[in-house]
Formats: structure tokens, C-alpha cells, sequence
């Protein structure tokens, strides 16, 4: 299959999302695919459309020159009108299927995705509103909400709304601050008091206009990967210091992984069902990974979906592949044919 990776975009999560296609993108052309790896933004300046399939091709030299771009993306995102790079489209037409290592804004938000709908471009993950849905943390709260499942109490703050204390807002420390829209945990902020939740909601303003304001969970945290409809082992997550956040991610060793997690098979199959109706009620079955934390007394939350997980060395969603025999390179190809069905 001719099969485009597009990573990076203009998102904060535009470097993991080169990691992410990377491993994806060797992982194909290891399984006999013409994989190439495409900057969604920047695209390849002056590529022929139909002979980018051609040829040698290096992935790592691709993936080198397009973070080669990653200094400049502030400036060119003022400057540029179009957001798909130059002949970005064209690429995407005359491939077979769109792989899509994308993570964040403009691209896991379901806006790619719908003007590959309108283009008839075949591509990974769930469909535009799913993904829309589940990218805005306030959405994705209102949908558990109605369909009951068991997320943590908050709410939305605007920018330009006046700042309340906690108790205003009928929340209790701690409390944590997240960008509705963010991924990796950038702009996150966990406050133990109002001064701390007056700096995180300024903290957060500054990336976008709406933050979700909620109970920080206590305890433990999980995350349960959903393919096809179907929950995978169930991953603990136990950062070395502090909280899962950018850096404990993505830090080789800050985080320890276990899978599957040390919890009961009761607790498994909780965390595992769960997953599956969060997963349901978004929409978000194809594929998608579900974020958990559990309180010492055993209850459990449902933080957030991730509908384009991270692929990266040390991501998750391998882990729990590997952990039920199904290797990286098997992984992509099970998300290929699962998107294509
Ligand atoms: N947002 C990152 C990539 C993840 O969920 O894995
Ligand atoms: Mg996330």
C-alpha cells in the first residue's frame, strides 16, 4: 500500500508527533508498505505528488528535515493563511491510505479529518466529530456526564471570565487545571489553593481560551487502550517524582509502565469495561486510549480519550499491544485495517 505518515503539525505536541510517525513510518516499510513521512504543514516544498512513492527513501533524513522546521513554526503559522503545507493534499490523493501520527490541535481535533472526508482521503482513527468531541475536555465531560460515566467533578472557565475561588466554582482542593483542548499534559497545573488556581487558569489562558477546572483525583493512575471495539491490558502509570506530566512522559525511565497493571482482576475488568463504554459513548471505538485514575478506596475516574495515541518509543497503546503478543509493527497495521473496515 502507498500509505502517507503525517505527523508534526503546529500543535504543542508537534515533536512527539515526528516521534510518533517515525516509529510508524519505519514500522510500515518494515512490513512491505511505501511509507513516507509527510509535515502536514510544512509538506515537502516542490515535491512531485506522484513521485514521492518513488525511489529510495530514508526515513530518518525525513523525519531530521522536517524537525528541522520546528524553530520556525511560530513565525510561519502567523505568516501562513493555508494550514496544509504545499502539495500536502495532492500527496495525501495519491496515496492509498493516511496514516495519521498526528497529536493535538489540527489534527487530532477532527479538523484534518474532515477535509479528508470532503476530499475522499482514507485515513486512521475515529471520524471528525468523534474526534472533535473527545480532543475539548469540556465536551468530553458533558458526554460522560449523560451517559454516566464516572469522570471527575468540575467545570469550564473562559478567558475573559472573572477568576473565582474554588469554592465559588463548588470545587475542593486539590484541584487540577487543563486546557480544554491541550495533549501531554502542556499547560496543566495542579493547585492546592486559590492563588495556585488563579496561576493556572493564567497559565492555561495563554495556550487557548477555555480551561476545565476539576477535582485532582488522588491515587493511582491507568490508562486502557480500546481497538476495535475492545479493551486491551490495562496499563499502571507511577511516575518516579511528581505527576504524569510532559516530562514524566516522555523522559526514558521518569515513568514506570506496568503491564498489565498490579490491580485485582475485579479492578481490571472495571478499569477495561469502562474503557469500552467511554469509548462507545464518544464514538471513538476504532481506536483511542482511555485515561484513568483510581482513589485508594478503589473508585475509578475516567480523565479523557486520546484519539490519536502517542506512538512513540515509550508509549502506552505499544505496551498493551506487545503485552497481548501483537508487536509496533503488527499494532499499525491492526490500526490501518480496522480504520479501512
Ligand atoms: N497525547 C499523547 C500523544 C498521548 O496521549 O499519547
Ligand atoms: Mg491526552
Amino acid at each position: 500500500m502507498k500509505i502517507v505518515v503525517l505527523c508534526a503539525g503546529t500543535s504543542t505536541e508537534r515533536e512527539i508527533s515526528i516521534i510518533s510517525g517515525t516509529g510508524v513510518c519505519k514500522a510500515l516499510r518494515g512490513l512491505g508498505h511505501k511509507a513516507v513521512l509527510l509535515d502536514v504543514f510544512t509538506g515537502l516544498e516542490g515535491a512531485d505528488p506522484a513521485a514521492v512513492f518513488e525511489g529510495e527513501y530514508d526515513v530518518d533524513q525525513a523525519a531530521e528535515q522536517i524537525s528541522s522546521w520546528n524553530s520556525r513554526i511560530p513565525e510561519l503559522k502567523k505568516e501562513r493563511r493555508v494550514f496544509f503545507g504545499p502539495k500536502v493534499l495532492e500527496i495525501c490523493q495519491a496515496a492509498d491510505f493516511v496514516f495519521m501520527a498526528l497529536h493535538g490541535s489540527n489534527g487530532e481535533d477532527g479538523r484534518v479529518q474532515a477535509a479528508f472526508d470532503l476530499l475522499g482521503i482514507k485515513y486512521s482513527g475515529p471520524d471528525y466529530i468523534s474526534s472533535a468531541i473527545s480532543m475539548d475536555k469540556a465536551r468530553t465531560k458533558q458526554v460522560f456526564e449523560a451517559e454516566h460515566i464516572p469522570a471527575p467533578h468540575g467545570c469550564t472557565v473562559y478567558r475573559g471570565q472573572e477568576i473565582r475561588t474554588a469554592a465559588e466554582y463548588g470545587l475542593e482542593f486539590p484541584l487540577i487545571v487543563k486546557p480544554c483542548c491541550g495533549g501531554s499534559s502542556v499547560g496543566v497545573t495542579i493547585c492546592h489553593n486559590d492563588g495556585e488556581l488563579k496561576e493556572g487558569l493564567e497559565k492555561s489562558f495563554a495556550l487557548e481560551p477555555g480551561a476545565v477546572v476539576e477535582e485532582y483525583i488522588e491515587g493511582s493512575e491507568y490508562t486502557v487502550a480500546v481497538i476495535d471495539g475492545k479493551a486491551y491490558p490495562v496499563v499502571q502509570i507511577a511516575p518516579k517524582q511528581g505527576f504524569y506530566d510532559y516530562k514524566n512522559k516522555y523522559a526514558a525511565g521518569a515513568t514506570e509502565e506496568i503491564c498489565p497493571a498490579p490491580i485485582s482482576p475485579e479492578k481490571t475488568q472495571e478499569l477495561q469495561k469502562e474503557a469500552v463504554r467511554a469509548a462507545e459513548a464518544l464514538g471513538v471505538t476504532v481506536y483511542s486510549r482511555m485515561d484513568f485514575r483510581m482513589r485508594a478506596d478503589g473508585r475509578v475516574y475516567c480523565l479523557e480519550a486520546n484519539t490519536l495515541p502517542g506512538m512513540t518509543p515509550t508509549s502506552l497503546v505499544p505496551q498493551e499491544a506487545l503485552a497481548v503478543g501483537i508487536d509496533y509493527a503488527h499494532l499499525c497495521q491492526l490500526m490501518i485495517d480496522v480504520s479501512l473496515r
